[in-house]
């Protein structure tokens, strides 16, 4: 069935899908291999549609996917697609092009984050709706973490309470986001990187298990594991 998005929401939601999916193995590209039966793509569009607020979602695919890609969305919500770029920063900035200056809200979503729950959604758009700039989900740090050097000995224990794991979807206000992008120099920084560089404060709210990254062969079968839970 074809979700209806909300005509009169503020949020658009950007989700870069054009990445090769080099660490998970042979099998093109990785926003297009299954889980369950479905591409990866076609749960985090799902679940995105599913979140309230949203008026516009628009998919980065990779350049030889685009129609791919239309034709497979289109029977799930109104999706924009657009062909991604050579690194994801640009195939963020090419789908930030695509959101009219009206919306206010901008979130920033991986596709290979594909059993993100709505709520984690909502509760990122209701964040940056409440005041917030930036605002990124996180989760604790659950090993501990060392500093190393040449040889790899050790330098030294990093203290665990001051780190955080970082997930998507990262939300800004619209202008935030496009005045970041306009000014970045270094493409391997997330949304937020390019926030915090611009001098913007980036506050962390609760994120979820669910939203893990599916990026080894690994965590395939720990999403297909999560996908049958009740
Ligand atoms: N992405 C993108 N354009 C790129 C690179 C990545 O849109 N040029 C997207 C991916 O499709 C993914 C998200 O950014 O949804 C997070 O990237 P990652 O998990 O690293 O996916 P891949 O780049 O596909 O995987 P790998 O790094 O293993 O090749
Ligand atoms: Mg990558």
């Amino acid at each position: 069935m074809t979700a209806q998005l909300n005509a009169r929401g503020d949020v658009a939601v950007l989700v870069p899908a054009a990445g090769a999916g080099v660490r998970m193995g042979p099998g093109g590209p990785k926003a297009l291999r299954l889980l369950a039966d479905e591409p990866l793509l076609v749960h985090a569009i799902r679940r995105v549609a599913a979140a309230t607020s949203v008026r516009m979602i628009v998919v980065a695919a990779p350049a030889a996917e685009v129609e791919a890609v239309r034709a497979m969305l289109a029977p799930i919500a109104d999706v924009t697609v657009v062909a991604g770029g050579a690194e994801r920063q640009e195939s963020v900035s090419l789908a930030l092009s695509a959101v009219p200056g009206e919306i206010g809200i901008v979130l920033v979503h991986d596709a290979a984050r594909a059993l993100t729950p709505p709520q984690l959604i909502e509760s990122v758009a209701a964040a940056v709706r409440g005041g917030l700039p930036a605002v990124i989900p996180v989760l604790p740090v659950v090993d501990t973490i060392k500093e190393v050097g040449p040889g790899e000995i050790v330098h030294g224990t990093v203290d665990r309470s001051v780190l955080r794991s970082v997930q998507t979807p990262q939300g800004f206000r619209h202008a935030v986001l496009a005045a970041a992008h306009a000014a970045a120099t270094d493409p391997l920084t997330d949304d937020a990187g390019l926030v915090e560089k611009a001098g913007v404060p980036v506050t962390c709210v609760p994120g979820s298990e669910f939203a893990l990254k599916i990026t080894r062969p690994l965590d395939l079968i720990l999403a297909e594991a999560l996908i049958r839970l009740p």
